[in-house]
């Protein structure tokens, strides 16, 4: 039996295979490398001494996804496929409907053929817009500000749908809050392609020189110090949580969605303090504009994910600080250099 992982190559989909492979799980992983690379997954098998099957197609391609459930006895999959950058969102939201929600909608329908009902679905807190208040519960109201955070509510909406229509399903929507750090070799971390949108890789690129200074948006927002504040969550803990999650549904019916988070803020300045204590580097910045669409403060109520998943957070921003260093560190380019040569799986 082995588990499905959809965008493995990436982000927190690569953490999530060395985590499921630690835990003796048999993975499965699908990408179609747009927004990640294969040298990913070479070095989650060099992490766990693990070796995995990797497809590279596009989960837009029915025929090939149907191979995947031929070829390999699937128990359950967690969906982390999809486009995920919020400005570019609003400037090619038809790809964002084409990428994430029609491919969603082909992986649900190709499980069902398979008679695989057991799904982890990578959501985001970014469906709860801008906050009315903080703590955010999952029952807290669901509204989007833009065409990403449209497709995953959209999704959210999908699923329970599906539910709906067919309750031998079991489908856990795990809404991250901001995932950053890295794993503790330093050698899988954050790798966006271009400039980055998010904080921490912002910050890390500042600190080995290739950006100049960090632009901070705003700091006359209602908080300690004027800047916005975000739950920062280390991305190995959010891997765990899939871990729990997967768990939770392969015993189990039902939709249930789980805000992954520490349940702590910390504010822009918090963070690039910690950072320069940690690094010893220090990171120069100017206040700017506020970012359209930025909310003041959001962080995460995780009670429901500790009751019902047994599952919390348990890394502080220090460490979170210092594992998104040392892989920046270690690697200047990300996995760039390696981008030329067909990195060996
Ligand atoms: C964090 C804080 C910014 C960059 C986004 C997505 C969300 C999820 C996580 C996918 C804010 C400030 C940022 C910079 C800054 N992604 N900031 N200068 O916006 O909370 O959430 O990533 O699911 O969907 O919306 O994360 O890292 O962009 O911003 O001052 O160069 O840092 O204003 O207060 P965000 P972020």
């Amino acid at each position: 039996m082995a588990i499905l992982i959809t965008g493995g190559a990436g982000f927190i989909g690569s953490h999530t295979c060395v985590a499921l492979l630690e835990a003796d799980y048999d993975i499965v992983v699908v990408d179609n490398f747009s927004n990640s690379e294969p040298e990913a997954l070479r070095r989650v098998m060099e992490i766990t001494g693990k070796s995995f099957k990797v497809y590279a197609f596009d989960l837009l391609n029915e025929k090939d996804l149907e191979t995947v459930f031929i070829e390999n006895h699937i128990e359950a999959v967690i969906h982390f496929a999809g486009l995920k950058a919020v400005g570019e969102s609003v400037a090619i939201p038809l790809s964002y409907y084409q990428n994430n929600i029609t491919s969603t909608v082909i992986l649900c329908e190709v499980m069902k053929k398979f008679n695989v009902k057991n799904l982890v679905f990578s959501s985001s807190a970014t469906v709860y817009g801008i906050p009315e208040q903080n703590p955010i519960s999952e029952d807290a109201n669901l509204w989007a500000m833009n065409p990403y955070g449209r497709t995953k509510l959209m999704i959210e909406e999908i699923l329970r749908d599906l539910y709906q229509s067919d309750q031998s399903w079991s489908i856990a929507l795990l809404r991250y809050f901001n995932p950053i750090g890295a794993h503790e070799s330093g050698m899988i971390g954050e790798n966006p392609q271009g400039t980055p949108n998010n904080i921490m890789p912002y910050v890390t690129q500042v600190a080995i020189g290739k950006l100049r200074e960090l632009k901070v948006f705003g700091n006359n927002y209602p908080t300690i110090d004027g800047t916005g504040v975000r739950d920062y969550i280390h991305v190995v803990d959010l891997a765990h949580g899939h871990l729990m999650a997967l768990e939770k549904i392969c015993g189990q019916t039902g939709i249930e969605a789980y805000n992954l988070g520490t349940g702590k803020g910390y504010s822009v300045l918090e963070l690039i303090s910690t950072f320069e204590k940690i690094s010893g580097v220090k990171i120069p910045y100017r206040i700017v504009e506020r970012r359209p669409g930025d909310s003041a403060v959001s962080f995460a109520d995780p009670s429901k994910a500790e009751r019902e998943l047994g599952w919390a957070a348990k890394k502080g921003l220090a460490e979170m600080c210092a594992d998104s260093w040392r892989w920046q560190s270690k690697n200047p380019k990300g996995y760039e250099e390696l981008k030329g040569m067909k990195a060996l799986l």
